[in-house]
This record gives C-alpha cells, structure tokens and sequence, in this order.
C-alpha cells in the first residue's frame, strides 16, 4: 500500500505519520527530515535546500524527484511507504504516479489533513523537535532531551514567525492545487482521497487516520 500524506504545516502529517507506519508495520519517507538531515550532514543537496527550507518556501521538484525516485526504489520500501510531505506541487504528483508505474506499482490513498490556520501557527510556535530522530514535541523547552533517541530538542528556523506564515502562503498557493488534481483522478479510478479533521488530541487523531485507511 502507497499513501500519500497531504496537508499544511503543523497539521500533523509526522506525528500520525509516525503513528501509522508503527501500526501498520510499513516505513515512512518525509522529505523534510530527508533534506533536513542533508543540510546537517553538509551535503551538495542540503547546502542547495538550506535557504529555500529556512524561508518557508518549497525546494525545486527535480530535487524532490530525485528523492522519492531513489527511495521508492530500494527493496524495503517495495511493499509500500507513507509518503509524507512528499507530493507538494502538480509536477510532484505527476512524477510519483510516474515513478510508482515504473516499479509497477500504484498509490492507493491520499490522507488530506485539514486545520484552520490559527492552531497551525499556535503549534508551530510551540514545536521543539529532536536534532537526531526528528520526533516533534509539543509544550518542551529547547535544550531537554528527546525521549525517544537521547538526542537534544531544538526549535526549527522555519518556525519562525515570518517563516511560517510564508509556508501557509506557499501550502495555499503551491499544494492546496495538488488536492484538486487528486480528486479529478479519483473520479477517473485514481487514489481515493480521504479526509481527516486534525484537530483535537493526538489519539483521537490516530483513530481517525486508521479509520480512514482501514475503514
Ligand atoms: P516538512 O518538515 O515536511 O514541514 P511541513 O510540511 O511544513 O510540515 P511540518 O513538519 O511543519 O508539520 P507536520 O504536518 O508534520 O506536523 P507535526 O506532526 O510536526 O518540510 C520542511 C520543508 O522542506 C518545506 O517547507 C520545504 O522547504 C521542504 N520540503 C519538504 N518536502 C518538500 C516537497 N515535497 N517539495 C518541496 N519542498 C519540500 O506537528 C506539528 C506540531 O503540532 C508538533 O509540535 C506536534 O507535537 C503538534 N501536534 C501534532 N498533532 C497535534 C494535535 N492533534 N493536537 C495538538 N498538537 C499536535
């Protein structure tokens, strides 16, 4: 099974993702932290990310299908991964249903997080996450400790105010589009595209994204 994680910033996408590919036994590919760990370890493809990440804008798509390509390909992601954050333009989408044709395969889901602008901003503003796993937290100072790796929690540049309200900007502009390209495909037999309310507690969440892939 292939799933896509669509939706805006802080609405949850990797937290449940998490979630979700723990219940379900599957991997989970995000290309924040996949380009966040590049621009930690100084690579050519990180030093390029850097400033478009850091304003809140989307890194170029050859950059971001290069990446779906190379992972989509290795054999313990054959079975299917949670693609979470992965398809954020049309030419992104396009070149996932390209590159899944090419291994044979398809995307059965696409889960559409939905919350009001308001709580994204009030949760990004709080988030800390960990510098080596990447997990988010909520309601945790900057310097403690991640309960999950040991590693230490930081706040995210593109947390920033300015930053923020750039990636609403951008998510509107840029991928709320991908959403309608998505559904005139479901109607032609495509992935069936299933929203998800965001708001309220983390399991309440949880229920709803497994009854929503579960049914
Ligand atoms: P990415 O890291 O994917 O950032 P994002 O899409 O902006 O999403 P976030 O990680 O901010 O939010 P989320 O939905 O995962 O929420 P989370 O679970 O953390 O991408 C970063 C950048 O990389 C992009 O801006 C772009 O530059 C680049 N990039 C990545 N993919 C790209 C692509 N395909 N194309 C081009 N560029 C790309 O939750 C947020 C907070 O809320 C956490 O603190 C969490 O604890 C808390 N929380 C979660 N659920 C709840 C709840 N139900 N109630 C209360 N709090 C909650």
């Amino acid at each position: 099974m292939h799933l896509v994680l669509l939706g805006p910033p802080g609405a949850g996408k990797g937290t449940q993702g998490a979630r979700l590919a723990a219940h379900l036994g599957m991997p989970q590919l995000a290309t924040g932290d996949v380009l966040r760990a590049a621009v930690r370890d100084g690579t050519k493809q990180g030093l390029a990310a850097k400033s478009f990440m850091d304003r809140g804008d989307l890194v170029p798509d050859e950059v971001i299908l290069g990446i779906m390509k190379e992972a989509l390909a290795k054999p313990e992601n054959a079975k299917g991964v949670i693609l979470d954050g992965v398809v954020r333009t049309v030419p992104q989408a396009e070149g996932l249903a390209r590159v899944l044709k090419e291994l044979g395969t398809e995307l059965d889901f696409v889960l559409v997080f939905n919350a009001e602008d308001e709580e994204l901003v009030r949760r990004l503003g709080g988030r800390t996450v960990c510098d080596k796993c990447q997990t988010p937290y909520m309601g945790r100072e900057s310097g403690t400790k991640c309960e999950k790796c040991g590693g230490t929690l930081v706040r995210r540049k593109d947390d920033e105010p300015e930053a923020i309200r750039n990636r609403l900007r951008v998510f509107q502009e840029q991928t709320a589009p991908v959403l309608q390209w998505y559904r005139v495909h479901e109607e032609m037999g495509g992935p069936r595209v299933v929203h998800v309310n965001a708001i309220g507690p983390l399991e309440l969440v949880e229920q709803r994204v497994r009854k929503a892939v579960e049914g």
